[in-house]
């Protein structure tokens, strides 16, 4: 159950909000009447949210913060402020609050915000960082190799300033969720999140997009345009394809981020820019300058916080969450139950390179869905292009119908040999250590092995490979191999 605590020195202020939770559904609420006993609580209980006060004797909410999330960096805390300590709750969202709510607390901004908390709170996935990167709408981060914690890490760090940040990485790594991550969990997190394609923009629109104009600034300017900088006030700019931005918009770029005013085409009026910038590139960067193609002194400004997102190939030990991710996101739109991969299939998946990263697994997957009609995804409902990559042909005899429960399949053999058609232990995945699993496994592809080897005869088989014939016939049963299709393999 999801547990709540209600830190605050004025016992009649926590009664109404434990009274307000309770009338919502919150069943589990705690009180504590300081920030000592508040710390105390959370270190024995498992709280999923802290209502906090600031201002409190023998600790500040300050303080029970910094312990509070050293304890459990996964716990939400609110801060719950009065007017006079503003600054305070402003200070507290930087050290990792998720959000702050006025005193006099009402009840529908309190509930509402909890829900917002626990939304972002639930998409996060269960990796273990040091504070957690909250989303938003529906979207969530999957990574628990130690290339996305420190990236994560860095994302929390982020939270705290207003550095721009250049998110670097391949395409498909990823790079437009994280600027979104970073948005979420910024200062600029209320403000909106404005994305602009540096690619698809023609060059001498530019400046009249990202700074808007004044009506009748240029020829077909017939009306007042507000710029994507505008837009993003108080919010975050999301630059993408930076690697692509021509060099005229460059220098105006660069002055926005040196001066944080802009002025709008045609316009006499500076405007101050509140705005955090995020910057996307797979391009070369450090080698356009050396061409004359990319400002230096851009690239300094806005590389203060490079992030590195790896290929998908480097972090194959996220493939399994990042597929069971979207098998769940595409159950949820397309109204489907597929509950996850054959083994098989996910085996096979590991040995590809992945050169169009998330964006292809999920593509991937989506095909998977349109051709699967199991419950579970087979090797028969992955891209052929991957499968002939991998050396993997289909026999295109009519395969059996398969038993919804059975998770192996009938073509499933070509993905559990490597090269040399052996069961390979070296290919099992740590994460993918299970015995009867992984004994099943070897079972059938030994069977397999054998029946090829004799040429599809059962009675051959079972007396060469020493199993018995009753069962024989009972694993290829189980495991839907046919002798047939290994009567022509020598
Ligand atoms: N770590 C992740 N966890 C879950 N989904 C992810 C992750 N990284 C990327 N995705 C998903 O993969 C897809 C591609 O990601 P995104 O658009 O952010 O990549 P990109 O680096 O901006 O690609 P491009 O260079 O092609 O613009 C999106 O649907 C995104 O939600
Ligand atoms: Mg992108």
């Amino acid at each position: 159950m999801f547990k709540v605590l209600v830190v605050d020195d004025d016992s009649s202020l926590r009664l109404s909000v434990k009274s307000t939770l309770s009338e919502t559904g919150y069943l589990d609420i705690d009180e504590a009447f300081d920030g000592v006993d508040a710390v105390e609580k959370v270190k024995d209980n498992d709280y999923g949210l802290v209502l906090l006060d600031v201002d409190m004797p023998r600790m500040s909410g300050l303080e029970a913060l910094k312990e509070i999330k050293a304890h459990d960096p996964s716990v939400i805390v609110i801060i719950m402020t009065a007017f006079a300590t503003i600054d305070d709750a402003v200070l507290a969202v930087k050290e990792g609050a998720y959000n702050y709510l006025s005193k006099p607390i009402k009840a529908e901004a309190l509930t509402e915000l909890i829900q917002q908390a626990i939304d972002a709170q639930n998409l996060i996935s269960d990796v273990a960082v040091s504070a957690p990167v909250l989303m938003d709408n529906g979207r969530k981060i999957i990574g628990n190799t130690l290339q996305m914690k420190k990236v994560f890490n860095i994302i929390n760090r982020l939270s705290k300033v207003d550095t721009p940040v250049l998110v670097r990485g391949a395409s498909g790594t990823g790079k437009e969720l994280i600027a979104r991550a970073i948005h979420s969990n910024s200062s600029h997190k209320s403000g909106h999140f404005v994305a602009i394609n540096c690619s698809a923009i023609p060059e001498n629109l530019f400046e009249s997009e990202l700074f808007g104009h004044e009506k009748g600034a240029f020829t077909g300017a017939d009306q007042r345009k507000i710029g994507k900088f505008q837009y993003a006030e108080g919010g975050t700019l999301f630059l993408d394809e930076l690697g692509d931005l021509p060099l005229m918009a460059q220098v105006k770029l660069l002055r926005v981020l040196q001066e944080k005013v802009f002025t709008p085409v045609g316009s006499n009026r500076e405007i101050e820019a509140n705005v955090r910038i995020v910057a996307a590139t797979n391009r070369p960067l450090e080698e356009m300058i050396k061409n004359n193609e990319f400002r230096e002194d851009l690239y300094y400004r806005l590389n203060v916080m490079p992030i590195f997102l790896p290929s998908l190939d480097e972090r194959k030990e996220d493939l399994k969450n990042m597929i069971q991710h979207f098998i769940k996101k595409f159950n949820d739109k397309q109204d489907r139950k597929i509950l996850g991969m054959a083994p098989d299939a996910l085996q096979l998946l590991k040995r590809y390179d992945w050169p169009g990263n998330i964006r292809e697994l999920e593509n991937v997957i989506e095909h998977a869905f349109i051709l699967e009609e199991t419950s579970n995804i087979q090797i028969k409902s992955l891209p052929e292009k991957i499968l002939s990559q991998l050396g993997v042909e289909l026999s295109h005899s009519p395969v059996a119908p398969q038993p919804e429960t059975e998770e192996l399949t009938s073509n499933s053999q070509e993905g559990l040999e490597d090269e040399s058609g052996l069961f390979n232990l070296n290919q099992i995945a740590e994460d993918d250590l299970d015995f009867s699993k992984q004994k099943e496994m070897f079972e059938k592809e030994f069977i397999i092995k054998a029946l090829k080897t004799f040429k599809g005869r059962v009675n051959q088989t079972a007396l060469h490979a020493n199993i018995p014939k009753k069962t024989l016939l009972r694993k290829m049963e189980k495991y839907n191999i046919n002798a047939k299709d290994y009567t022509g393999s020598n």
